[in-house]
């Protein structure tokens, strides 16, 4: 089983989940981390992927747009059989204000055919430009964690 990280950033917050997200993943999978900027053939990058996980910027109540077209113009059995989450950083406040990201990666993981393995989740930062909030990056690798558990993943007991 491989893992790809995949992930959307502007000022650098969303990177530093996707990180920490990826370091531990890492531990039980063989773990690629990928900026989307840096993808030329998402389909092509997707191959031999079987777990996914997405994150990206909350922008305009949404998913950041760079992520958003690559990920909308995959075919429609595009993740048939990947497992897949999705993450947002956003700002705080309630959700029916902020919107989310992860809400709007989910649904296009789910219309592409992949099985989402948890609840969509965000991490805040503390401005548009960030930086994150204390505790996020623990916040990450706790999350990271449920995902492998839900991707039905065991993980090695350490020593
Ligand atoms: C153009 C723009 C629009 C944004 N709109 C929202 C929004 O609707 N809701 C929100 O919670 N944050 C919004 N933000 C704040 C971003 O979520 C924040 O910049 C992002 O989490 C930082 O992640 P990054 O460093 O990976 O880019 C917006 C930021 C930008 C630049």
């Amino acid at each position: 089983m491989n893992a790809l990280v995949l992930y959307d950033s502007k000022f650098g917050n969303t990177e530093r989940v996707a990180e920490a997200v990826a370091l531990v993943l890492q531990e039980a999978l063989p773990t690629r981390l990928a900026s989307i900027a840096d993808v030329e053939d998402l389909g092509q990058e997707l191959f031999g992927t079987d777990l996914l996980v997405v994150g990206g910027p909350t922008q305009g109540h949404t998913i950041s747009l760079p992520l958003r077209e690559p990920l909308s113009e995959l075919e429609r059995s595009a993740l048939l059989g990947l497992r897949a989450a999705a993450f947002d950083t956003r700002v705080h406040g309630p959700r029916v204000f902020t919107g989310s990201g992860a809400a709007a990666l989910e649904r296009l993981l789910r219309h592409h055919g992949a099985w989402v393995v948890v609840p969509p989740e965000s991490f805040l930062v503390q401005g548009r430009e960030g930086p994150l909030d204390e505790g996020e990056l623990q916040h990450a690798r706790t999350w990271a964690h449920d995902v492998l558990h839900a991707a039905g993943v065991f993980e090695a007991v350490p020593g």
